[in-house]
């Protein structure tokens, strides 16, 4: 497996490879990698002659109160995953290499950064939208992988690829959960022993606005509600928000007559944790 340190030197592979006839898929990470990512690039090798696997911690995605000096990495146990998953080459740019000095320029979206997540982390998607159109320069991928778990990133994505012509493949895969339920993430590393069942309120509130609007239940308000006080009723949480909406555009839904996604976010001790469901 090549690893590339430079945009020039990816990029020159990515040409190579190209011209050879080999397709390219790529998995953006900010590292810690869990089943989460190797499902990721498990879908990358079956859609593509060589998977690209990207680990950089990029720093305008955070705000100033978040946690980018604490997130956590172990660079040598992913490089050892992401062999092991079949990539030919991984790409470990530093910070110098993604934003040199006198670096101006940022990706904005008008619309869909304006709900959930982007709510409370207002540079969080121009931070994401920007790296990954970088990323997606250099690597120049035709197809890319993330996932659902992040399903505002995800529609993001989506929209930036259409609205700036990569004409990149952008594939969605199902989130991966541990054996009871939560979630996928590097940021479960935060989680201490104790605060296990209160990160699990979050799929089950998931699993409780699915058993309510299979029941019948189309008020998004009563819906909502019922899960507020659901998840309240665990220590160490604290709910972010609790949406119900379109999953194109983001925007609140108050009538369930299609379908809705159902997303939240809980600060659970240190951890923020989210998830959601489409229903
Ligand atoms: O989902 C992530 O890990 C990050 O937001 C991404 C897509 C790698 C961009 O930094």
């Amino acid at each position: 497996m090549k690893i590339f340190k430079t945009s020039s030197d990816m990029r020159a592979w990515s040409d190579s490879m190209h011209k050879a006839g080999e397709t390219i898929s790529f998995v953006p990470t900010m590292g810690y990698l869990h089943e989460g990512h190797l499902s990721l690039m498990e879908q990358g090798t079956n859609i593509s002659s060589a998977l690209v696997v990207s680990i950089f911690v990029n720093p305008t995605q955070f705000g100033e109160n978040e946690d980018l000096d604490a997130y956590p990495t172990n660079i040598e146990r992913d490089l050892n995953l992401i062999k092991s998953k079949g990539a030919k080459a991984a790409f470990l740019p530093d910070r110098k290499e993604i934003y040199p000095e006198n670096y101006q320029t940022y990706v904005t979206l008008e619309q869909l950064p304006n709900h959930l997540c982007g709510l409370s982390r207002p540079v969080h998607f121009r931070g994401v939208a920007t790296i990954v159109s970088k990323l997606f320069n250099i690597v120049r991928p035709d197809a890319a992988i993330f996932g659902t778990k992040d399903f505002q990133q995800l529609q993001v994505i989506r929209q930036l690829n259409r609205d700036l012509n990569f004409g990149i493949n952008i594939i969605g895969a199902p989130i991966v959960r541990e054996s009871d339920g939560l979630a996928m993430s590097s940021r479960n590393a935060y989680l201490k022993p104790d605060q296990r069942d209160s990160a699990l309120s979050l799929s089950k509130a998931c699993s409780k606005v699915k058993e309510m609007v299979k029941a019948g239940e189309k008020n998004a308000s009563r819906i909502k509600s019922h899960v507020k006080e659901f998840i309240e009723s665990f220590p160490d949480t604290q709910i972010d928000y609790l949406s119900i909406c379109n999953p194109d555009t983001l925007n609140e839904v108050e009538e369930i007559d299609r379908e809705v996604l159902f997303a939240l976010a809980v600060q659970v001790g240190r951890a923020r944790l989210i998830d959601n469901i489409l229903v």
